[in-house]
């Protein structure tokens, strides 16, 4: 159980925005509404993030799992993003994040669950990422997608550069260079920078903002800028999760109070 009621805040646009006190209890509250989701539908379509954010939503769907609340066999998983070149059975790779939080420990059939494959060629990546694409649409799109966001303002791996907005929200999922920011944040969990891919493949922001509905998680100081930037700037390429705000009707922000602080309201 939540230990503080969480805090509504009002946006002009029309996104949802609920502040926890902890992280902890928001991402019982992120775990909930997922759940929601796969109760609701005879074969739910879920758009998974990896990350250090969501790890503890999947320890509870896990848990809920386990209880016997919860079922993942009719469920399909479209993972958002993949570093490239990565071998699956790299335990930095987002398939192998994915097995060992989640797939491995729920009933979901492996033929079920999508993540973007690290080892095809360089030449083939964008009839694999097209195909990603097709895959999801054939599916009949997402129901729910869960998100992250970088201390750069990027979703999935679709990193801020300078474009229109009609370009910036119809990106189809594709090979992309990571990011200065995103590198230097992912260079602990690789050893040194260096190790760090220097590409992604990722799903673009065409699909994300297709999702029926939008879950987007921040927590900490360090996204707090991001978060504002996002909510309260005027929604553009540069800052990537700033995009949600043209769907914003299907956008819940969950936050702790540390990534809220540098909202105006
Ligand atoms: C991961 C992803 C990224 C992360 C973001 C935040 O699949 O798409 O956008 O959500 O980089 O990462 P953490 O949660 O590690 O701060």
């Amino acid at each position: 159980m939540p230990t503080d009621s969480p805090r509504q805040l009002a946006m002009k646009s029309a996104a949802e925005v609920i502040v926890y006190q902890n992280s902890g209890d928001a991402c019982i509250a992120a775990a909930e509404r997922i759940a929601g989701v796969m109760k609701s539908k005879n074969h739910p379509i879920l758009g998974l993030a990896t990350g250090s954010t969501p790890i503890p939503v999947y320890q509870e769907l896990v848990r809920q799992y386990q209880a016997g609340h919860l079922s993942f066999s009719s469920v399909s998983t479209y993972n958002l993003d993949e570093y490239y070149p990565i071998s699956p059975l790299n335990d930095q790779s987002y398939r192998w994040f994915m097995n060992h939080h989640l797939f491995q420990h729920v009933d979901i059939p492996a033929n079920q669950t999508h993540v973007l494959d690290g080892t095809v060629p360089a030449s083939a990546s964008t009839e694999h990422a097209n195909q990603f694409d097709r895959w999801i649409e054939e599916a009949g799109g997402l129901d729910l997608q869960l998100l992250g966001i970088g201390r750069n303002g990027h979703i999935g791996f679709n990193e801020p550069f300078e474009a229109d907005l009609a370009e910036a929200v119809d990106l189809p999922t594709r090979l992309i260079e990571l990011h200065p920011v995103t590198r230097t944040d992912a260079g602990p969990a690789f050893g040194v920078v260096d190790k760090v891919p220097t590409h992604a493949l990722t799903v673009g922001t065409r699909q994300i903002l297709k999702a029926r509905q939008i879950l987007i998680l921040a927590f900490g100081k360090n996204k707090a800028e991001a978060v504002a930037a996002s909510l309260q700037g005027v929604p553009g390429s540069n800052v990537p999760a700033s995009l949600l705000q043209t769907v914003a009707d299907r956008v819940v922000w969950i936050l702790d109070e540390a990534a809220a602080a540098g909202l105006k309201v």
